[in-house]
């Protein structure tokens, strides 16, 4: 998850107008709703098992869940792709007080409710899921677990290796929260976007020209005498005029977003809190490669994601919306996530747009997402 969309998320539970999720068959393990005795009550907690290419002895590839209120089906994420090559089982595990797996039903986040919500429950939850796994699979016993998540999942699969490597002998964390690792002679190592760039680099150095281009082309436009029909070409809601320079500044990073969101999520299904688009990446790959007008090729990205214009999230760009980005971002459950970012997790967002493909107005932006508590 690009923190700066973290950022701008406030409302839960966005509805996407298009859902073509699968079904899965979801299953249950109790567990305390402490670990360490501060209470003898247990809640279930929602997990997914997904095991075709199950040999027995073979890893068990483990998705964490993380932010969301949905629940990765274990056979639509990437550990689905470890366990075919490896002959191993995947499995992915929704995080407490988030989605159904609630310590208190409905009152979970009443603030009296919320103190089990710590970094070493959630840690031993994985931990007794994975003994759970062992016990119940024929010849998992001695299976290795490697656990998996990306953006505050991916410090979960960080943390859980360093704190419990004999339970997880691996872990894949990716697009961590890691800028406090950043080497203070180049702040940017972990930046965001340059892994953006990176990514659009190597699927087709010629797409992520075109895409560096496009923004180039667009911040011209912004600047010169024929911005008005800009509206006409990327369906913009008002028509952009030179005297506004903070929605002018907003546009092309909208649309990046969007650039960003179909790297971050490439799922190979349309599923809603992830892609409304199947593929997203390889479209917007595509998209750049076949069109040859650069506004069109940020025109086309951008409504790729939301499917066409006139969509009812999005019936048309409105730049002039600061909060206009929260219609794309992932089902985040906010009061939760925001006890984690206040406690535990207090993570900062500084996104620079560096690299080729996104070199858009140099823009510090370091702001504590603890805003709540
Ligand atoms: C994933 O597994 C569920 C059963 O748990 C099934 O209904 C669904 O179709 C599968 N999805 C995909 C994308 O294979
Ligand atoms: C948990 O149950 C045990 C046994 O009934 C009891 O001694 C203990 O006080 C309980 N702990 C809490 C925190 O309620
Ligand atoms: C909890 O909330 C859900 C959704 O609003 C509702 O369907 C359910 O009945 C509630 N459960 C209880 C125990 O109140
Ligand atoms: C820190 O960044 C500088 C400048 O890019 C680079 O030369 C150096 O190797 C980096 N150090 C580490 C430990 O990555
Ligand atoms: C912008 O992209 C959308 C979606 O691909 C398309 O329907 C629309 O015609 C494009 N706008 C222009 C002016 O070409
Ligand atoms: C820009 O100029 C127009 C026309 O002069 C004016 O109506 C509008 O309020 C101005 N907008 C801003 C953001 O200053
Ligand atoms: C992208 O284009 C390739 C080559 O034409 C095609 O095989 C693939 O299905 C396309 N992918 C998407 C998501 O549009
Ligand atoms: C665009 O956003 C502005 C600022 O939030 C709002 O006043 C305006 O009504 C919005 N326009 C449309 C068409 O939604």
């Amino acid at each position: 998850m690009s923190f700066l969309i973290l950022l701008v998320a406030a409302a839960v539970g966005i509805v996407r107008s298009q859902s073509t999720t699968s079904a899965c068959d979801y299953q249950w393990i109790t567990q305390p709703i402490d670990h360490f005795g501060g209470t003898n009550g247990t809640f279930q907690q929602r997990y997914s098992i997904f095991d075709d290419f199950y040999e027995p002895g073979g890893p068990i590839m483990f998705f964490q869940g993380e932010e969301s209120w949905v629940l990765d089906c274990a056979n639509t994420t990437i550990v689905y792709e470890y366990a075919k090559q490896l002959g191993g089982l995947a499995v992915s595990l929704e995080h407490r007080y988030f989605g159904q797996s609630l310590p208190y039903g409905n009152d979970s986040h009443i603030p009296s409710n919320m103190k089990y919500l710590t970094l070493d429950n959630v840690m031993v939850d994985a931990v007794s899921f994975i003994d759970h796994i062992k016990e119940t699979i024929e010849g998992a016993a001695d299976s290795k677990a490697i656990v998996h998540s990306g953006s505050y999942g991916g410090f979960l699969a960080a943390a859980f290796r360093l704190n419990h490597p004999d339970t997880f002998f691996g872990a894949l964390a990716s697009a961590g929260p890691v800028k406090s690792f950043s080497n203070s002679s180049d702040p940017d190592t972990y930046n965001w976007w340059r892994w953006v760039n990176r990514v659009y680099l190597e699927r087709s150095q010629e797409a992520s020209s075109k895409i560096q281009n496009a923004f180039q082309v667009l911040q011209k436009r912004l600047a010169s005498p024929d911005i008005a029909s800009l509206k006409g070409e990327l369906n913009l809601c008002s028509t952009p005029s030179l005297n506004d320079t903070v929605s002018n500044a907003r546009l092309p990073v909208t649309i990046a977003n969007i650039f960003s969101l179909a790297a971050e999520f490439n799922y190979p299904i349309a599923q809603p809190g992830r892609s409304p688009i199947a593929y997203p990446l390889d479209r917007v790959i595509n998209i750049t490669l076949e069109e040859n007008d650069p506004i069109q090729i940020l025109n086309r990205t951008f409504w790729s994601w939301f499917d066409a214009p006139g969509n009812q999230l999005a019936p048309c760009l409105n730049h002039t919306d600061p909060l206009f980005l929260q219609k794309a971002v992932p089902p985040i459950e906010t009061v939760p996530f925001h006890y984690i970012t206040c406690t535990y997790m207090p993570l900062a967002s500084a996104n620079v747009r560096t690299g080729p493909s996104f070199h858009l107005t140099p823009r510090h932006l370091t702001v504590h997402l603890c805003t709540v508590i």
